[in-house]
């Protein structure tokens, strides 16, 4: 499994997204979708971008009861995704039928991510109001811990939760990791944040990456030192 940066198209619109895309004509980077574009621009964002030779990593998140969620994921699986993802709090249960969903039909089945804790919540908010009585910390752990036990590829996590991941459910396991800023860079709402150098050496295998790509006054430079920081 090869290292890359995935570019997090967070725009409201196809027009927008298109325009930025448009700036790359020597390389397809690896796109993450989100829901703000999905819901925007309709399931026909993922097969047009795919069609310019972009692999995307579709990130909505699904957590529903197995059964919507094995017949969801055989959808997305049609729409030729290569990397989608659902809540770890689904259960064993529903990350095992999100896998057959997506394994239905298809030889080579998209990869399988799961979000353990969002890192918008806090210990303090988990224990309150999920009343979850652990440490976020612990939590995070056995979420990837199941994800894995699932079948799943890997988690999203913080590139500083990267290598303790990786000890507890095996180097195979993959960490895809946004929070990442150039060393000189704006940090903006990020908390827990690192450069593409140092996710590379803690060993994270995708980046995701978007304001300081998007926002970039030269976005194509800007994607280029990331994948020489991070993959080179
Ligand atoms: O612009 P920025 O580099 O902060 O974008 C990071 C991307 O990764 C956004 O699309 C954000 O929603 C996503 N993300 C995140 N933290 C998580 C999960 C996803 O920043 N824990």
């Amino acid at each position: 499994m090869g290292k890359d940066v995935i570019i997090a198209c967070d725009f409201d619109s196809k027009e927008k997204v298109l325009n930025f895309l448009d700036l790359f004509t020597d390389v397809k980077p690896f796109v993450k979708i989100g829901m703000e574009l999905f819901y925007s621009a309709g399931p026909e964002i993922v097969s047009e971008i795919k069609k310019r030779g972009h692999k995307i990593f579709l990130d909505l998140k699904l957590c529903d009861i197995p059964n919507t969620v094995r017949k969801s994921m055989a959808v997305l699986a049609g729409l030729g995704v290569d990397m989608c993802n659902v809540h770890a709090f689904g259960t064993k249960a529903m990350m095992e039928a999100a896998i057959e969903g997506l394994s239905q039909g298809n030889e080579t089945r998209p990869l399988l991510i799961a979000v353990t804790q969002l890192t918008s919540t806090s210990e303090e908010r988990m224990q309150n109001d999920l009343l979850i009585d652990r440490k976020l910390e612990d939590v995070v752990m056995h979420y990837a811990k199941m994800s894995s036990e699932s079948g799943l590829d890997g988690v999203v996590c913080s590139p500083l939760e990267a290598k303790l991941v990786k000890e507890k459910c095996g180097k195979e396991f993959l960490t895809v990791t946004p929070g990442i800023r150039f060393a000189d860079g704006d940090v903006g709402d990020q908390v827990r944040i690192t450069t593409p150098e140092r996710a590379k050496e803690i060993g994270s295998d995708y980046i995701v990456v978007g304001r300081p790509i998007t926002a970039a006054d030269d976005p194509v430079s800007a994607y280029k030192r990331c994948v020489k920081e991070f993959v080179d």
